[in-house]
């Protein structure tokens, strides 16, 4: 946007905004269905953001306008109306009743940069920078030991007010991420480590286009599997776990004969996947693209076979990635059942990895999806105070490249 900031809010509300915040959407490198296991992530913020001006009011109104799904308006504390506005509103009643913000209504402005549906937390990104933009607007401080809190307010308000089950470390990557680094998260305790992402690679998504009703079913699911997995398994071995990622891969061979073979799929995945995030994140660090990519096959297998969460479309764009020379390795991102898969390119081939994977799907499933080329982008900021000058220039997107 050429104009200045916060302009379109005050053409739309009549005033300036008092807090201004972006928050990036992420793709996850690896350790996917471990979130709520209580297992690792790896994954890193996208060069796509949503952007949000936001003011108080003096009533419980709250007023939105979103450049890409227009008006909504709702009170404070009606119930979810199924809307975009169930965000910002969510993660402001989360808040408000934690102490963290008043509890007033407030007049928000949106600009999406992410596509919505994909996978690539479009709605992780509006609730952080959402969380951000308010306790900017009511003059509360942010330090960063405050971004956990509001990591897992964010989750809180997707999960209980939205309705969307979900793990933490969508908003989580979403607050922290850090500029050409992958954030090793370990969602158990929230202990996270930035991990340097070699500029050799870069991170091509494609989007499948296949957005299944099943996603939110499924997902919720396959958490009552994981639930029940975990019960069936402190049986078997009689020990308090925790959670199902307390296990070690040498316990799977007692387990497997005692648990339901589905149950043990879904024990399995989370397992082997823990494992494979600890080794991708030594992968990195060595640099071993090899083992990377070969980590990342592996990763999509395990969530074919073992979780089945995949679908033909993320399939085959991951096995088309072995025909491709510059391509160290691919999977499935995100929830699944449709949504993006992303591949690991060495640079600087990243556009002709995105646009022959995008010619051979359209040639496969007569249409050409969507695609993109990032380097992992730095987590949310605000973008400028009160109706003073910005802190931090907003990041726009010019390496995110849609083909
Ligand atoms: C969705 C959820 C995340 C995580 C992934 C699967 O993106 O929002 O919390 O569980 O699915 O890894």
């Amino acid at each position: 946007m050429s104009e200045p900031p916060g302009s379109a809010f005050a053409s739309r509300f009549g005033r300036a905004p008092a807090g201004s915040a972006c928050a990036p959407g992420r793709v996850n490198l690896i350790g996917e269905h471990t979130d709520y296991n209580g297992g690792w992530v790896l994954p890193a913020a996208i060069e796509l953001s949503s952007f949000v001006d936001v003011r108080f009011r003096s009533d419980r109104r709250v007023c939105g306008y979103s450049t890409s799904r227009g008006e909504a308006e709702a009170g404070l504390a009606e119930p979810a109306h199924g809307n975009w506005l169930d965000y910002p509103r969510g993660v402001a009643r989360v808040l408000a009743r934690a102490g963290r913000l008043p509890e007033r209504g407030f007049e928000l402005l949106v600009r999406g940069e992410l596509p919505e549906g994909a996978g690539l937390s479009s709605s992780a990104s509006l609730l952080a920078a959402s969380a951000l933009a308010l306790r900017s607007a009511a003059g509360l401080s942010l330090r960063s030991e405050e971004l956990p809190d509001l990591a897992r307010a964010c989750q809180r308000a997707e999960a209980a007010f939205v309705g969307t089950p979900c793990g933490v470390m969508d908003p989580f990557v979403s607050l922290h991420a850090a500029r050409a680094h992958g954030l090793l998260l370990r969602c158990s305790d929230l202990s996270f480590r930035q991990v340097p992402l070699p500029e050799a690679l870069q991170l091509v998504i494609v989007d499948s286009g296949v957005e299944h009703a099943l996603r939110t079913g499924g997902y919720a699911e396959r958490a009552r599997e994981c639930a029940q997995a975990l019960v069936e398994a402190q049986r078997v071995l009689g020990i308090e776990l925790g959670n199902l990622s307390a296990l070690g891969e040498e316990q799977l061979a007692g387990l497997e004969p005692a648990l339901d073979p589905l149950l043990f799929r879904r024990v399995r995945h989370v397992v082997t996947e823990n494992a494979r995030v600890a080794a991708v994140a030594l992968a990195l660090g060595r640099t071993d693209f090899e083992a990377l990519g070969s980590l990342l096959y592996a990763s999509h297998e395990s969530l074919r076979l073992d979780y089945a969460v995949t679908c033909d479309e993320t399939d085959w764009l991951v096995a088309h990635s072995r025909e491709l020379a510059a391509v160290f390795g691919a999977r499935m991102t995100g929830a699944g059942w449709g949504g993006c898969t992303l591949h690991l390119v060495r640079a600087p081939d990243g556009p002709g990895a995105a646009e022959a994977l995008a010619e051979a799907f359209r040639g496969r499933f007569g249409r050409r999806p969507r695609t993109w080329i990032t380097r992992a982008a730095a987590g949310a900021r605000l973008t400028h105070a009160g109706d003073g000058p910005p802190l931090e220039p907003a990041p726009r997107s010019p390496s995110a490249r849609a083909g």
